[in-house]
């Protein structure tokens, strides 16, 4: 990877930009393949945009990998993404690492397989020390399921009389969510034309600029991240002021 460059002139990359990654089922079935060929190719974009957000200088990556809601999905397909999952998590981590790329995950680990979990656990501890690149995966991750566990935990702390209920304000709040310690997205973008969060990052998107792209995610790649960041540079943040 090639050193971030940063002129003088040009604006600062957005610090955190989180994507929807959409299409990869319609990218394989217009050219009549099985859909996990286009989760495949899914996953060397995945490669391609990690690289370039690195190179932006981008410090934040977030990625949708596997919803909450992606279980009902046939478990042939649900086995095809945990496979691609396992593959990224052994062979690309050597590469990341290497990059300065810092693994973290966000979603409930708890429906996973075991050595799944066991990747994303090794994964986090290799990659602790790494600073040039936050890699962010959701995996089995939904905002209401997010909100609801950091709720259950704030009321478990106060039913203990640890935290009075007063006490839990924004910060407090967000400091029980999976992305404590992650600032929220300034970016997000959709691929493949559709125009929903899909519960996605929900408390966290309060003030993020949203980009919605008809580009399917397989042939998302360096210059279809550009044309985003460039957009996000057109908009005016207010941030609910005047
Ligand atoms: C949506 O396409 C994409 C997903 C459900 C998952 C994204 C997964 C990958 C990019 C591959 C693996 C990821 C990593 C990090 C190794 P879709 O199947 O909903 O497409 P469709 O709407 O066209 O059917």
């Amino acid at each position: 990877m090639q050193p971030a460059p940063q002129s003088a002139a040009a604006p600062p990359s957005p610090a955190h930009v989180a994507v929807i990654m959409d299409g990869n089922g319609r990218w394989a079935k217009a050219r009549g393949l099985p859909r996990v060929a286009g989760h495949k190719r899914g996953a060397d974009a995945v490669r391609t945009i990690v690289e370039s957000c690195a190179e932006m200088g981008i410090r934040y990556l977030t990625l949708y990998a596997f919803s909450s809601e992606n279980w009902k999905r046939p478990a042939e397909e649900v086995d095809d993404l945990m496979g691609l999952l396992r593959i990224h998590l052994t062979t690309e981590i050597d590469r990341m690492s290497r990059n300065g790329v810092r693994l973290r995950f966000i979603g409930d680990r708890k429906r996973l397989a075991p050595d799944i979990v066991r990747l994303i656990g090794e994964a986090e501890a290799r990659t602790r020390d790494n600073r040039r690149l936050d890699l962010v995966l959701a995996i089995n991750y939904g905002g209401h399921d997010e909100i609801l566990r950091a709720a259950r935990r704030l009321a478990g702390e106060a039913a203990a009389g640890r935290l009075e209920p007063d006490e839990i304000d924004e910060a407090r709040f967000a400091a029980a969510l999976d992305t404590a310690e992650i600032p929220p997205p300034d970016l997000i973008i959709r691929t493949s034309g559709e125009q929903r969060l899909s519960n996605f990052l929900l408390w966290q998107a309060a003030y993020a600029e949203l980009i919605f792209t008809s580009v399917l995610w397989p042939d998302f790649n360096r210059q279809c991240l550009a044309d985003a960041v460039a957009e996000y540079h057109r908009r005016e943040r207010r941030y609910g002021g005047s």
